[in-house]
């Protein structure tokens, strides 16, 4: 079995990443490698994965007992009724902290799975098995689990908690569409512009044979992507401070997804990468970045062929529900809005507390620019 194996040690535990295809015939290898046991098991699954790649698995487990959840992920069902769901199931069946539970989906089924496992008797195993690039590349790592609130936003309701390992398979991401793919690259991308100006390069080189699934170019950039994360991780894995840089773009992001009320029409890698390109014009304008710098992004997005615009989905009435949002990100401690800011190619910085009223007008008078 070729793969890459990435280990990942914080202040509170220590797991592996398995990158590499057809992990499913060798989870039992994996499961011994990490000195994984347990008697019970929960796969949660998303309702998008055949039902044969769910058989493959619980094939494998034979010696277990293994019970399935089919759950049918979007934003509106990352909510705590499903978690009720899910914990009365478990109660049902008398699983214990010595079981198991392990997410076989994208970032929403890993986020909600893992919050689960965080909070049922305080604390099951839990085995991530991402399947989309965006889970792959940044959902899976970190810690970071939660689900959504029904009228105040996203992620506000979560803790943090790790899985005991990540088994990320390139074969899953076959089946995502040119949209699900290009969320992932988001995240990739991000990675690069605020760590590595190397791997920024990279993409420049490479984005058309990740984005066409080209096994060594593909693997390379998710393991590349996966170092960022822990590397900023492993350095403040609460979010003290290092680790906000991760959220370039995502608290304008963030709000462009609320406020078009997590619809598929704007999903969470499209809100993103609409907020890099918000959150790069800003730095601009606040003379933090070069022109020749936001230009050569810029030129990277175009490259993809990633031609949403913000008018397409608001209007300048809409400005005053965005800054609703954005104020309610749970970043802001106070009434002002903290942003990251791109200060180069490979370096990004913490601004803290913008007033409400120069994104309000920054965003009047751009929104016909991004
Ligand atoms: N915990 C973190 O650190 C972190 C980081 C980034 C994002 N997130 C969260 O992740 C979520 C976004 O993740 P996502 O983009 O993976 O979303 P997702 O889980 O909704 O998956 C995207 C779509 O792909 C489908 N899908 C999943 N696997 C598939 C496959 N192999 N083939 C075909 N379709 C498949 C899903 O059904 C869904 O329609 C957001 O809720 C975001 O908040 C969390």
């Amino acid at each position: 079995m070729r793969y890459n194996r990435l280990k990942i040690q914080t202040s509170t535990s220590k797991y592996s990443i398995y990158i590499g295809t057809n992990f499913s015939n060798k989870i039992n290898t994996i499961l011994n490698n990490e000195k994984i046991f347990f008697n019970k098991a929960l796969i949660i699954y998303d309702s998008k994965i055949k039902i044969k790649e769910v058989s493959k698995i619980i094939l494998k487990l034979k010696k277990k007992k293994v019970f399935i959840y089919k759950f049918y992920s979007n934003e509106k069902s990352k909510s705590f009724n499903t978690v009720n769901k899910i914990i009365s199931k478990l109660l049902k069946n008398n699983f214990t902290r010595q079981d198991c539970i392990i997410s076989l989906g994208g970032g929403i089924t890993g986020d909600l799975s893992g919050f689960v496992s965080s909070i049922y008797k305080r604390g099951i195993k839990f085995i991530n098995i991402p399947t989309t690039l965006l889970a792959q590349v940044d959902a899976s790592i970190g810690g970071k689990t939660g689900v959504n609130h029904e009228i105040y936003g996203k992620n506000l309701i979560g803790s943090f908690y790790h899985p005991n390992v990540v088994i990320a398979d390139t074969e899953y991401l076959k089946s995502l569409s040119k949209k699900e793919l290009i969320c992932g690259y988001a995240e990739i991308f991000k990675h690069s512009l605020i760590y590595s100006k190397k791997n920024f390069l990279f993409l420049e080189k490479f984005n058309k044979k990740i984005l066409s699934l080209e096994k060594k170019v593909l693997q390379k950039a998710i393991l590349e992507s996966c170092k960022i994360k822990k590397s900023i991780v492993q350095k403040d894995e609460k979010e003290k401070n290092l680790r906000m840089i991760l959220n370039l773009g995502h608290t304008f992001g963030h709000a462009y997804e609320a406020a078009c009320g997590y619809k598929n029409n704007l999903n969470h890698g499209e809100g993103v990468m609409l907020g890099i390109k918000t959150a790069i014009l800003f730095s601009l304008k606040e003379k933090k970045l070069s022109l020749n710098d936001f230009k050569r992004i810029n030129q990277n997005i175009l490259n993809l062929n990633f031609n949403l615009k913000l008018k397409k989905f608001f209007k300048l009435s809409d400005i005053n529900k965005l800054i609703s949002y954005m104020q309610n990100d749970k970043k802001n401690n106070n009434s002002k809005i903290n942003l990251v800011l791109l200060n180069r190619i490979g370096k990004a910085s913490i601004k803290n507390s913008y007033d409400q009223k120069k994104i309000k007008k920054f965003l009047y008078e751009n929104l016909d620019n991004i």
